[in-house]
């Protein structure tokens, strides 16, 4: 079984490659994060878990996510992290999670996808966007045919920049960068709701036909990346900056 997360789609497009690819069902983990419910999920194919990659880490979110949900069946594990440039060491707390849930880890592979971390950085332009993504394709459909073979993924090397990234800089990331205190909505709000639809964490309502951020907030770019008039902004950072999301699977 595939099981993905994903804010603005690169992880639900490799995703729904993948299960394509190996014949597999794809799940997709916001639906019990958004409604904070416990998954009981069984598989008698490997375990497949597809993310982004927050930090140099798995998102906590999808750790817990999978921490807590119910996975019987088959015990082999594969990780496949999208990101914008580097995944780090986060094999090793993939290997980590494996050992807590009894899983045999089949080893993490990076896939750079489109950069969405737009609060920080610059997303690509549309035809950059579609350049990265065929670049990633025949990386998405290798990592297919090694979880197809039964095989593991190519051992990840540990470097001492690893530990900066993964270990070190990590917690200080979610510290001082992970949170919706920035987020605003623009006078171009229609009221549509699509950002509140769209918030993996559930942590947007309406209120008189304007969004409202609580505090559980990780992040993943989807509200600000979905709204139809280009009217979230994330305090002066994300002005006149290129909204990223995935284009969907042909
Ligand atoms: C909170 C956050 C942290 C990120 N940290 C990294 C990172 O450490 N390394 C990296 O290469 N990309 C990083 N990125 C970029 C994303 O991992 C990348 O664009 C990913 O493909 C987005 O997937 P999604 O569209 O499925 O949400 C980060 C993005 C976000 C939103
Ligand atoms: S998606 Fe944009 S336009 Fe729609 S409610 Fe949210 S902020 Fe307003
Ligand atoms: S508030 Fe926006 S960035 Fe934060 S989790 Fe929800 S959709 Fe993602």
């Amino acid at each position: 079984m595939v099981v993905f997360f994903s804010g603005t789609g690169n992880s639900e497009y490799c995703a729904r490659y993948i299960a394509r690819s190996i014949g597999d069902n794809v799940i997709d983990s916001a639906q019990y994060i958004r409604n904070k419910q416990i998954a009981q999920l069984e598989s008698q194919k490997p375990w497949v878990f597809v993310t982004p990659t927050y930090a140099w880490q798995i998102p906590k979110v999808f750790k817990s996510f999978v921490r807590q949900s119910s996975l019987s069946g088959n015990k082999n594990a594969y990780f496949v992290l999208t990101c914008g440039g580097s995944v780090g060491g986060a094999a090793s707390g993939a290997l980590s999670l494996c050992k807590e849930k009894g899983l045999r880890f089949k080893g993490l592979k990076g896939i750079v996808m489109p950069e969405n971390l737009i609060t920080m950085f610059k997303a690509p332009e549309s035809d950059e966007a579609e350049r990265i993504i065929e670049k990633a394709v025949p990386e998405i459909e290798k990592a297919a045919q090694v979880i197809k073979s039964g095989k593991a993924f190519e051992k990840q090397k540990y470097s001492f920049l690893s530990f900066l990234q993964s270990d070190l800089s990590n917690p200080l990331f979610y510290k001082a960068a992970v949170s919706a205190k920035k987020f605003y909505a623009t006078d171009e709000c229609i009221g549509c709701g699509i950002c509140a639809q769209k918030c993996v964490m559930g942590n947007i309502t309406m209120q008189d036909g304007k969004p409202r951020w609580d505090n559980n907030c990780t992040q993943c770019m989807a509200c600000i990346a979905y709204c139809p008039k280009q009217a979230i902004e994330y305090g002066k950072a994300t002005k006149g900056k290129t909204r990223y999301r995935c284009k969907e699977l042909e």
